[in-house]
């Protein structure tokens, strides 16, 4: 099956740069949040990113406009039941996701494939609260999505080839690269990448360094674009947390632990960039 139409659910971070390449590679694309607001910010935030492509010369003016105009905003979720392919980008928490899916349903083609960009939930049981566990799978992209040249595709346990071949088709399309990944909890890069930033907050909780001094020994000494405390920051130390606490609950082992500290600037409302305040002060 050949998809033409994407279902996009949630404008945040990642929904942006999702319909940002996907209206680039010449998907018409829905994108779907219940904040106005949101809808109109993300429009203006993918309008500037794609302009700063156009001044590096990675697009022209002509594909920034055609691609604009293929995206297309609601703040109705059940609209996106006409598209063939549904992303959902929504806040990483697994009674959100499975409440999107379950309003959703109704409302589907039954061609329809519904996908989750979650970083760390399982896809199979988010895939049994919906009418087609063999249409769903895992669709996760990675922050800056116009940047970054992965998607890892992961299959739940009743995931079928058609499912998977038409979503790796869609990968090719994007010019990205698939990572299949088993659905076990956090997949794979967040299975790596996670732990090493809770590390990074062990190591400036028990006062090993500071976080200028941790972000550049990773930055300097492993060739790491951005330090694990930056980058914290840049992924949001909610999300974080959230991808720790599935690690260590659906692999019960203590090396996953989440830092107290990490907790602690949770609580605090201090979640990296989006906030303003994180391990930096953008203030
Ligand atoms: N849209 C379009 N282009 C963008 C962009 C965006 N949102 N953000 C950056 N760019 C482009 C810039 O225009 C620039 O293009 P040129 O190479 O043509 O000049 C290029 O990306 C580099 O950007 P900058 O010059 O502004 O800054 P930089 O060199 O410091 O790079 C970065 C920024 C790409 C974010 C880099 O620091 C980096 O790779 N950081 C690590 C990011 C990372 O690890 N992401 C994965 C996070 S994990 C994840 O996402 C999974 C999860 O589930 C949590």
């Amino acid at each position: 099956m050949e998809i033409k139409t994407i279902g996009i659910v949630g404008a945040g971070q990642m929904g942006n740069g999702i319909a940002h390449v996907m209206s680039l590679a010449g998907y018409d694309v829905l994108l779907n949040d219940i904040s106005q607001e949101a809808l109109d910010d993300a429009m203006e935030l993918m309008s500037n990113n794609m302009a700063r492509q156009v001044s590096r010369g990675k697009i022209t003016e002509e594909d920034q406009t055609a691609a604009l105009k293929r995206i297309r905003t609601t703040q109705v979720l059940t609209e996106l039941g006409q598209t063939d392919l549904i992303i959902e980008a929504a806040t990483e928490r697994e009674t959100v996701k499975q409440a999107i899916f379950e309003d959703l349903v109704p409302h589907l083609q039954p061609h329809t494939i519904l996908t989750s960009n979650t970083s760390s939930i399982s896809i199979t049981r988010l895939a049994s609260r919906t009418d087609r566990p063999e249409k769903f799978m895992g669709f996760h992209f990675m922050n800056p999505v116009p940047v970054m040249q992965l998607v890892e595709l992961i299959r739940g346990i009743a995931t079928d080839e058609q499912t998977f071949a038409a979503c790796k088709d869609v990968v090719d399309k994007l010019g990205k690269t698939a990572a299949s990944a088993e659905d076990f909890p956090a997949f794979i890069v967040n299975r790596i990448l996670m732990p090493m930033i809770n590390e990074a907050v062990y190591t400036l909780y028990e006062g090993v360094g500071s976080v200028q001094s941790i972000d550049s020994s990773m930055k300097l000494g492993a060739n790491h674009p951005m330090g694990p405390l930056e980058l914290a920051d840049f992924i949001g130390l909610d999300t974080c947390l959230a991808i720790m606490n599935v690690l260590h609950d659906g692999l019960a082992d203590t090396k996953y632990r989440p830092c107290p500290l990490l907790t602690k600037y949770v609580e605090a409302g201090w979640l990296g960039r989006k906030t303003q305040r994180g391990f930096y002060d953008y203030r």
